[in-house]
């Protein structure tokens, strides 16, 4: 409490032993006061079976212990060693096609292996027995990005496994035909051990099959993670978390399901530079992972000094982006910053990817922004356990992400995350700060909430959201959202089935457009992507289609239901519209919105114990101001009614409440 922690991965099993000593002074210039280490020591500490060789880990603990840096301790399990994938050739895993993903690189293992399980666990437990009560211990990191490279693994051993779920699931075989729709092309089961993960076919394979198997595949792992919890628990008291992956390119496991059996959430974030807006992005994905975290403090455990090495051109950070990005994610609730890694690596996969302590050394701009970057977090160090404020939630779904992309629907050009980020950079851009939550979450405290694009939607919570706006909640819904129920089943009777009474609205049919086609809107804006032949019942018409396929048909619709009201959005809008629907839909909600224009600045306030923190970020090059009255944390200057903050600069007021 009262301060921001500053940490990093450190892999000194790449580095000799003068070299620790040097980096561990330089740590403690940086300040970096949180160090995870053993993420991928296996390897190093049993180098042969059974065998095991504490001896450098033990030396490195007392280091930073010595140094009053606490350790976020790797259970070492994330990369099997060689002679593991020598010997039990069985634990590795295979792709869709049934060929197997050879060791080489890293995580080549299955995730329903028991002779994997067997092997890791027995590493974890000499691990916890060892430093499961050492006083440098802040924090265990199980394994490293459970599923980053082998979450869905199709061999024999997970196909086994999988079925064994199934028949938790659905107990009968009748139930899974019936779940599966398997009268379709001639699928029907009529014993379990006919079933097979959804390998490579000829054509469209099973969608509620895919799903299932996604929904499987997340399961093995937490179980996995599960595993590895309760050894450690045996052995020490300390917290225990892993690392999540809320991140644009990673979609294969449903974190609402995981959150709940972490002690502390905590993600890695790389800005994507193959999207449109990066740092739009980020913002999605820090109030993701608040809304993983239940709205208590969470640890940002990876981020980029400056490039990766995994994208097609790896961008670096100019002066002052790192500390941008980091107070973003301060300002939507990160208590901890950490990065990947410490020191740039001299060989290996990653030895282009950048580090807090470049290849060149101390004497760049890459180590002065490090430091300052420490100053700043040092400097706003009391918004630590603080929460922030949102009228405003949006539901997001992994379920619904893998049935959204099935690989037969109405159009391969829309991807729910890009219109998830196109609903909430709308609304960020207009300060207008959301809790993300799932579809099974209380809405209760809202005023507004959004529904992007969820095309699955199970009976409870379709009904839960029913019932928000009838008790006189706001909902916006956007296109393709309510067409099917957990099994994947089209809910008949006109689109968009579980929602068609709360917004007022009957579609007969959807109407896509070919990429870069695009329709007018009778209110000036411009639609793309989606069309749908739609009829309103109840509700009344905001705008209609002037062109395109459906001249007149309306676009957005609003319907006053029981005491609430409800939007919907039937087509793609571009920013501008998507922004001015935004804020005509916050506004009739009565939220308050800390701007009205775009541009590229976070506004964001964390509150707590009667204190309140303006946070205001500039991504952009002109400056802003905005109304504040109190002390600028960063600049250490009062502010006396408007906060200024120049293009590329921040701000962080703490507040003088009103007189
Ligand atoms: C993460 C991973 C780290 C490192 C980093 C590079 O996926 O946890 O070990 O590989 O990416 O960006």
């Amino acid at each position: 409490m009262n301060s921001i922690r500053l940490g990093c991965d450190y892999n000194p099993e790449q580095w000799t032993p003068d070299v620790w000593r040097a980096d561990v002074a330089l740590m403690r210039e940086a300040g970096v006061d949180l160090v995870a280490i053993n993420i991928f020591g296996w390897s190093s500490l049993e180098p042969a079976p059974g065998q095991y060789a504490f001896d450098d880990l033990d030396e490195i603990i007392e280091l930073l212990h010595a140094n009053g840096i606490r350790v976020n301790l790797g259970t070492g399990t994330s990369s099997p060693p060689p002679w593991l994938t020598t010997r039990h050739p069985e634990v590795l895993p295979a792709a869709a096609d049934g060929t197997t993903r050879y060791p080489g690189g890293r995580q080549a293992w299955c995730p329903s292996s028991p002779v994997f399980r067997d092997r890791a666990f027995a590493l974890v437990r000499e691990v916890a027995r060892r430093y499961g009560e050492h006083p440098a211990l802040a924090l265990w990191h199980v394994s490293n990005e459970l599923g980053c490279h082998n979450a869905l693994c199709y061999c024999e051993t997970s196909a086994e496994a999988f079925r064994t779920w199934l028949r938790r699931r659905y107990g009968k075989i009748e139930t899974l035909n019936e779940a599966w729709g398997t009268s379709f092309w001639s699928q029907r089961y009529g014993d379990w051990a006919e079933i097979q993960p959804p390998r490579a076919a000829l054509s469209v394979r099973n969608p509620a099959q895919i799903v299932d198997f996604h929904r499987f595949s997340s399961d093995e792992l937490l179980d996995y993670y599960r595993g590895e919890t309760a050894i450690l628990r045996a052995h020490s008291s300390a917290p225990v978390t892993t690392n999540f992956m809320v991140t644009a390119h990673i979609r294969n496991l449903d974190y609402w399901s995981w959150a709940p059996e972490m002690d502390v959430i905590a993600n890695d974030h790389y800005l994507d530079h193959r999207l449109g807006d990066p740092v739009a992005e980020l913002s999605f994905a820090a109030d993701l992972t608040r809304g993983l975290a239940g709205g208590r403090p969470w640890i940002l455990m990876e981020q980029a000094a400056g490039a990766v090495n995994w994208q097609p051109h790896n961008l670096t950070k100019a002066p002052g982006e790192m500390l941008r990005n980091t107070l973003t994610h301060v300002a939507r609730g990160a208590d901890s910053i950490c990065f990947f890694q410490w020191r740039a690596s001299a060989q290996g996969a990653e030895k282009f990817h950048s580090a807090m302590l470049p290849h060149a050394g101390t004497d760049t701009v890459a180590w002065r922004e490090v430091l300052r970057l420490s100053a700043a977090l040092d400097a706003i160090g009391e918004v630590a356990g603080t929460t922030v404020d949102a009228d405003v939630a949006l539901i997001f779904s992994w379920e619904s992400w893998w049935a959204a992309e099935g690989e037969a629907r109405p159009s391969q050009a829309v991807e729910y995350l890009d219109q998830v980020h196109a609903t909430h950079r709308a609304l960020r851009e207009l300060g207008v700060t959301c809790d993300i939550v799932s579809p099974d979450a209380d809405l209760s405290g809202y005023r507004l909430v959004v529904v992007p694009c969820l095309y699955m939607v199970g009976d409870v919570a379709a009904e839960r959201i029913t019932e928000y706006v009838a008790a006189g909640g706001h909902l916006l819904v956007t296109f393709f959202s309510g067409i099917v129920d957990e099994r994947d089943r089209i809910r008949l009777g006109g689109y968009p089935g579980a929602f068609r009474d709360v917004l007022g609205v009957r579609t007969e049919e959807f109407a896509p457009l070919k990429p870069g086609h695009e329709v007018t809107l009778t209110n000036g804006a411009t639609g793309a992507l989606w069309t749908e032949r739609l009829r309103t019942t109840t509700a009344s018409t905001v705008a209609s289609y002037l062109d395109g396929p459906l001249p007149g048909i309306p676009a957005i619709t609003r319907n006053e239901f029981g005491d609430g009201v409800a939007w919907y959005l039937a087509t793609s809008l571009d920013a501008r519209g998507m922004r001015d629907m935004a804020r005509n839909v916050v506004q009739n909600a009565a939220v308050d919105l800390l701007k009205e224009d775009g541009g590229d600045v976070e506004a964001v306030r964390r509150t707590g114990d009667g204190r309140s923190y303006l946070f205001v970020v500039n991504h952009g090059v002109n400056p802003v101001e905005y109304p504040a009255t109190g002390h600028n944390l960063i600049t250490d200057e009062r502010v006396g009614g408007t906060l200024r903050v120049e293009g590329g600069g921040v701000g962080v007021v703490r507040e003088e409440a009103p007189a």
